[in-house]
């Protein structure tokens, strides 16, 4: 474990010699970042307009996170950076950006209370701006850091999960939340990309470590919302069989009129050679369940935390553990059964694989830098509780992708916009 203070930079990391490789994957991510390497980037390196201000971001540390946070020391940021969960971290990246003079404290397999330590290092450099990635930083900074808000020192935060804005919508609704929070997830540049091409182009990802073939397999899908339905797209694509479970009547509407087979878990289960989870719920199915899997199933989870694949409950029935590949184990049951659990049940795209590809990345990362800027520039007026993403953002996020791939499209007309936005025309 490396630790100490470079220049000014302080960190904590796994292997300071992973330098050299986490500048090779930053440079791939580079040219597919256009919008938030380039074109935010220069804008940002001529204006400064983070000058001055202290970012802390609790997100994946990964060649993407790395070209954000590039960008926001671009613009005159000082940056603190820690990883969103224990295993996602690419050792190389963190390496890389500590010799950039980012401050990062994270290394991949950080235990629970190292984890948290992590955090705490971030926030005790008094950020003035939050970006976390699933809410466990400003959590943190509301319950151990609470002068912080106090003292108005954080002009504003970002969360960029579904799982973390649920989290932030239940602290509003209970008066807890006291920071001005934008929920990136919400924007459309975000869920729609993200979340649906990112996640379910992940699937894949995800099973680089079993290298099993899709086609003709019973792929069970839980959820059907914007990671889930990318995931069924994509393992039918590959020629499998999907079956989406379902709490919601409309999202289980819309799965069934997709195409796929619709039904309980108790029912598909049995039949299930792979299950995938991305529900954002807890225990999606339990060990009562367990007398229900079929010999050889593959379990891999692509939600925010690793509650969702019961695997406390599977390592205790569990027998023996065998680790197969890395972050793969295979489970053996009393009675013989085994079941393969990829990354601990924990997010399975992150863990065995690098995320989401940067092209996706791109757009997320501006819409947070571009937030970053308006924190800055709004930051008197704003208060605390549940922000709207403003709109024109969004769109110059989807503007700036589209020029960036070369797309043009239409602009509304004045008659157009009038017709559109008034009630007088009609038959
Ligand atoms: N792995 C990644 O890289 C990645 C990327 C984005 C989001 N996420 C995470 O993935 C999870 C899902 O995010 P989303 O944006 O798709 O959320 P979403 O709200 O759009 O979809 C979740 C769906 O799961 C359904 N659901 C809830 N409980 C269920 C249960 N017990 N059984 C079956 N279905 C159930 C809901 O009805 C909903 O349709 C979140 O935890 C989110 O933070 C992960």
């Amino acid at each position: 474990m490396f630790q100490g203070r470079l220049k000014v930079v302080s960190y904590k990391i796994a292997d300071e010699s992973l330098v050299e490789k986490g500048k090779e994957a930053l440079y791939i991510a580079e040219s597919k970042m256009p919008v938030t390497a380039k074109v935010i980037r220069e804008r940002f390196s001529k204006e400064k307009p983070l000058e001055g201000i202290k970012i802390a971001g609790c997100l994946h540390v990964t060649k993407e996170t790395g070209i954000l946070v590039r960008t926001l020391q671009a613009g005159g940021a000082e940056v603190y950076l820690c990883g969103s969960n224990p295993l996602s971290t690419q050792d190389d990246v963190a390496a890389a950006l500590v010799k950039e003079g980012i401050n990062v404290f994270a290394w991949h397999g950080n235990t629970s209370e190292e984890f948290y330590w992590c955090i705490r290092k971030c926030l005790e450099a008094e950020p003035n701006i939050l970006i976390d990635d699933g809410a466990d930083l400003i959590v943190t900074a509301h319950k151990e850091f609470p002068e912080l808000i106090e003292l108005g020192k954080i002009f504003g935060c970002q969360e960029e999960t579904t799982t973390g804005v649920k989290r932030f919508r239940a602290m509003e609704e209970h008066g807890a939340l006291k920071v001005p929070l934008f929920p990136v997830n919400d924007a459309r540049c975000k869920n729609q990309f993200d979340n649906e091409l990112g996640t379910g182009q992940g699937i894949l990802a995800a099973f680089i470590g079993m290298h099993i073939l899709f086609a003709g397999k019973n792929v069970l899908i839980a959820g059907y919302g914007h990671c889930s339905s990318g995931m069924a797209l994509r393992a039918r694509g590959l020629g499998s069989n999907v079956t989406v479970t379902e709490v919601d009547p409309i999202k289980a509407l819309q799965a069934k009129f997709a195409g796929y087979n619709v039904m309980p878990i108790a029912k598909a289960l049995p039949h299930a050679d792979i299950i995938f989870t991305a529900t954002g719920c807890k225990n999606v199915f339990t060990k009562e369940h367990f007398p229900l899997l079929k010999d050889g199933v593959i379990l891999g989870n692509l939600g925010h935390f690793d509650v969702e694949i019961p695997s406390k409950d599977l390592y205790e029935h569990a027998i023996e553990v065998k680790p197969l590949r890395k972050d793969v184990e295979e489970l053996t049951f009393p009675d013989g059964r085994k079941v393969y659990l990829l990354a601990q049940g924990r997010l399975a795209n992150l863990v065995l694989a690098e995320g989401h590809p940067s092209e996706i990345m791109d757009m997320s990362f501006a819409l947070q830098s571009l937030i970053s800027e308006y924190i800055m520039k709004n930051k008197d007026k704003l208060k605390p509780g549940i922000m709207k993403i403003p709109e024109h953002i969004d769109n110059e996020v989807g503007f700036l992708k589209l020029k960036s791939m070369g797309i043009e499209i239409d602009e509304l007309t004045e008659e157009q916009y009038n017709y559109i936005h008034g009630y007088e025309e009609g038959t």
